[in-house]
């Protein structure tokens, strides 16, 4: 049984890591369009540095939660049947020791450099403008998918979501395409598809499955089932 699982970042919330589009989340307090473009980042790049510098120091703090452990335990048993995409860019799938993780949004633990095109793990807050590893130029910004930005190894996700019996969306609000769509690829190809949320999403209808409740909860109780359902 081969398995694709969304993940977006309801499934970190109860981490700590605070969500975008609930009370109290991070576009609540921030525009879009002021951190999260390329054209911000041309414009002030101090004010896109810090907003990814404090989520970088917070995401380090924040501890994986019962959801990740859950999914970490479902690849040890599926291997390479299982394959986690997830629009969050924190590495809690990571350190709950999941290892087939696509992060299709990037990943604040990484630099990208705007000189030379290297990916470097981040040492030091951006904001202070160090040097890239490989070229001494100045010039990182963190590697994130911003809007008006091509998210990451979309060839290998639609590939996984047309081979899939099983689509799983864990904790995201289908408010972001091409993520929000991908339950609708993965049913076309015939799979069957359960939404794992908090509360109904924008794309609840879409489909066959949905169990509402924190992540820590519906998470570990439909990995339980899965793996007993497999024998
Ligand atoms: P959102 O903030 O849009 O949605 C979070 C979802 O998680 C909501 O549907 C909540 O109901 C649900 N949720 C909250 N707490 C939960 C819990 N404890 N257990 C289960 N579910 C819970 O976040 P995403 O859908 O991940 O993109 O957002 C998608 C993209 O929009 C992000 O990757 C980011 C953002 O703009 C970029 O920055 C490019």
């Amino acid at each position: 049984m081969r398995i694709v699982v969304l993940t977006g970042a309801g499934i970190s919330a109860e981490s700590g890591v605070p969500t975008f589009r609930d009370a109290g989340g991070l576009w609540e307090g921030h525009r879009v369009e002021d951190v999260a473009t390329p054209e911000a980042f041309e414009r002030d790049p101090d004010t896109v540095h810090r907003f990814y510098d404090a989520r970088r120091q917070a995401s380090v703090l924040a501890e994986p939660n019962a959801a990740h452990g859950a999914l970490a335990r479902l690849e040890q048993e599926l291997g390479d049947d299982l394959l986690v995409v997830t629009q969050n860019v924190d590495d809690l799938h990571e350190r709950a020791g999941s290892r087939r993780v696509v992060h299709m949004h990037g990943d604040l633990l990484t630099a990208l450099c705007n000189a030379c095109g290297a990916r470097t793990p981040i040492t030091v807050d951006l904001i202070e403008r160090p040097p890239c590893p490989e070229c001494g130029e100045r010039m990182l910004r963190p590697d994130v998918v911003w809007f008006g930005e091509m998210p990451y190894e979309l060839d290998a996700i639609d590939e996984a979501l047309v081979a899939c019996d099983v689509f799983a969306a864990i904790g995201t609000s289908g408010a972001v395409y091409p993520a929000a769509g991908y339950v609708m690829t993965a049913a076309a190809a015939g799979a069957s598809t359960i939404e794992l949320n908090l509360a109904a999403s924008e794309i609840t209808p879409l489909f066959d499955e949905v169990r509402h409740g924190p992540a820590t909860v519906v998470v570990p109780a439909w990995v339980d089932e899965v793996l007993a359902e497999r024998g």
